[in-house]
């Protein structure tokens, strides 16, 4: 993950949240964090985000693109398909919107 990586298809993945008010998102795919960066941009009204990453280097660079916002962050290193566990450890039952790509 190259710290300036070029997110795809941020319109539509904003597009398709529009309207919708998000209190807790989930980002299973983090990289470099531009999806996410777009989305807490977006909807101000996020009270947490948990941004999943499977490569300790992009949550690393994450860190570092998402740090204005790293007081709504959870920095999870782990597989996705453990949403179960990951959301018990963040202590959270459920969540508003998620992404994977
Ligand atoms: C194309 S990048 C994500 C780009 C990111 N959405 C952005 O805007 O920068 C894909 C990322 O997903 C992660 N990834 C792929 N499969 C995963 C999985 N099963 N669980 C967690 N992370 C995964 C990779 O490590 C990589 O950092």
């Amino acid at each position: 993950m190259h710290p300036e990586h070029i997110s795809v298809m941020v319109e539509p993945f904003l597009e398709f949240f529009k309207d919708q008010k998000i209190s807790v998102f989930f980002d299973g795919t983090l990289g470099a964090g531009g999806h996410s960066k777009a989305i807490l941009q977006a909807h101000p009204e996020i009270e947490r985000l948990i941004g999943c990453d499977r490569d300790p280097e992009a949550l690393k660079i994450a860190r570092k693109n998402l740090e204005p916002w790293k007081d709504k962050i959870e920095f999870v290193h782990a597989n996705f398909a453990e949403l179960d566990g990951i959301l018990q450890e963040c202590k959270k039952t459920q969540v508003n919107g998620f992404f994977l790509i």
